[in-house]
């Protein structure tokens, strides 16, 4: 059995990897508490996602989208064989990673945005001057602008986007707990720490050398 070793994730995959997970944490940990820490931590997301598209692009080949995203048959089909046991080894991304990979920047990508939101109908961030300059001033604080509640109370139409956002962070967390199971299947079948692999940068070579 071979324990050939073979660089996989560049730096930048990595940095970007730990980065995001820690400011992940920090923003879902700090929704209801602390605004300013999560607002810089969403502010930081924003600048990974931005960076991690671009590297999708320019950066070394396993790092490009062009390496693991796939059509959605070859999705299946990989699902399909893992089922059997028997899933093909790839160096970057198996197709269903790549698949969750996308799922993750996505749904990543509007929680921050509906953040940016939500923040916006309280009058602040850089999404704010927008937020007022569509309303004529007349009409900004005007009673159709509300809704009753079923408390009987007025519920704000700018609560949409905080619920978007909140909704939003909850799909967002939900994709990640399904990462994390589909990082502990794939380490069982290749018999290898991928997490480790993630840090290092290293993986193990394929016996088939993909
Ligand atoms: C991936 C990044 C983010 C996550 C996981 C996240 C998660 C959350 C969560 C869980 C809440 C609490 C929702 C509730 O229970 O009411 C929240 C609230 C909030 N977030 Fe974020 N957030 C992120 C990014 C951002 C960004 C970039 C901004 C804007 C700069 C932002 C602005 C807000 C605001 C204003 C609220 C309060 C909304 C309200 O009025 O209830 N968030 N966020
Ligand atoms: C401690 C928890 C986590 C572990 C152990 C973990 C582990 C990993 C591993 C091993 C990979 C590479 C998968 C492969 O070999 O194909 C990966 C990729 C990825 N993970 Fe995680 N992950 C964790 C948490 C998260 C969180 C919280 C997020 C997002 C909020 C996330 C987003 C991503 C993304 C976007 C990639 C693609 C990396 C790239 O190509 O840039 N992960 N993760």
């Amino acid at each position: 059995m071979t324990t050939d070793t073979i660089q996989v994730w560049d730096r930048g995959v990595r940095i970007f990897h730990w980065s995001l997970v820690f400011f992940f944490t920090l923003s879902y940990l700090t929704g209801d508490e602390i605004e300013t820490v999560h607002v810089y931590s969403g502010y930081t997301i924003i600048a990974l996602l931005v960076f991690r598209i671009v590297w999708g692009f320019v950066g070394p080949q396993h790092a490009r989208f062009s390496d693991f995203v796939r059509p959605p048959a070859a999705v299946i089909d990989y699902l399909k064989r893992l089922k059997a046991g028997n899933p093909p080894h790839y160096l970057g991304h198996n197709p269903a990673g790549g698949a969750m990979i996308l799922a993750l920047l996505l749904s990543l990508s509007l929680t921050t945005f509906s953040g940016l939101k939500a923040y916006a109908a309280e009058g602040h961030g850089p999404l704010a001057s927008n937020e007022f300059s569509l309303v004529s001033p007349a009409y900004a604080d005007h009673d159709d602008d509300d809704e009753v509640g079923e408390d009987g109370k007025k519920k704000k139409k700018d609560e949409f986007w905080a619920e978007v956002h909140e909704v939003m962070g909850n799909i967002t967390l939900s994709l990640v707990i399904l990462h994390i199971l589909g990082v502990i299947v794939s380490s069982r079948l290749e018999g290898q720490n991928l997490a480790r692999a993630m840090v290092t940068g290293e993986k193990k070579l394929p016996p088939e050398g993909r």
